[in-house]
């Protein structure tokens, strides 16, 4: 699921096909007719669909949530990955793929979630940021954290200076953390994630 430029989406589509992770993107969804990830998707050989919620602006969530869960099980769909999807997902789409939904985020989570999130991580001062694949339940970014990347934080960054790094280790960190979930080998106890 995206909302714009989709280099984590390209990311986890080269790594199905170069071997990295043993599966396949079978649909990407958008909520903007505008987002660059549809045309890259589509280039590269993937089903590549709009669907435009009509009810709200920051959640996906009634009979557009459910039209979501109707569209990825018709692709017959056993992972769903949020890669720049700008809305926070409810109960329609959660419940049916409950435990089977990630998200990457842009930081080491739980500190900054949210919006503009190496501002404030610049702004904070920390010396460390780096970005977390969590699974997503109905809070902002606060799901159990599947893996994590650090990203040292060096004294002439910028946000986008910062952004541009942790996005290096983003398109790396988010197809072993889908091979993980995908393949089975973990337990969750609590919020902890363990490998098995
Ligand atoms: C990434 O930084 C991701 O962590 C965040 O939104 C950005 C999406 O970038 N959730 P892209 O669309 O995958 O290029």
């Amino acid at each position: 699921m995206i909302s714009g430029r989709g280099s984590n989406m390209v990311a986890l589509i080269e790594a199905c096909r170069d071997g990295r992770l043993d599966a396949e993107v079978a649909l990407v969804l958008s909520d903007r007719p505008d987002a660059a990830g549809l045309e890259k998707a589509r280039a590269l050989g993937v089903t590549a669909r709009v669907l435009v919620p009509a009810k709200y602006r920051t959640k996906l969530d009634g009979d557009d949530a459910r039209d979501y869960a109707e569209a990825f099980r018709e692709a017959g769909v056993d992972l769903v990955c949020l890669a720049g999807f700008m809305r926070v997902v409810k109960a329609p789409l959660l419940e049916p793929f409950a435990g089977r939904i990630l998200n990457i985020h842009p930081s080491l989570l739980p500190s900054f979630p949210g919006l503009e999130v190496q501002r404030q991580a610049l702004e904070y001062g920390v010396k460390f940021s780096g970005c977390t694949v969590h699974f997503v339940d109905s809070s902002l970014d606060g799901g159990a954290i599947v893996a994590q990347r650090v990203v040292p934080i060096l004294d002439d960054d910028t946000p986008d200076t910062l952004a541009e790094r942790i996005l290096v280790e983003e398109h790396a960190l988010y197809p072993e953390a889908a091979g993980l979930v995908l393949s089975g080998k973990y337990r969750v106890e609590g919020r902890r994630v363990i490998r098995t």
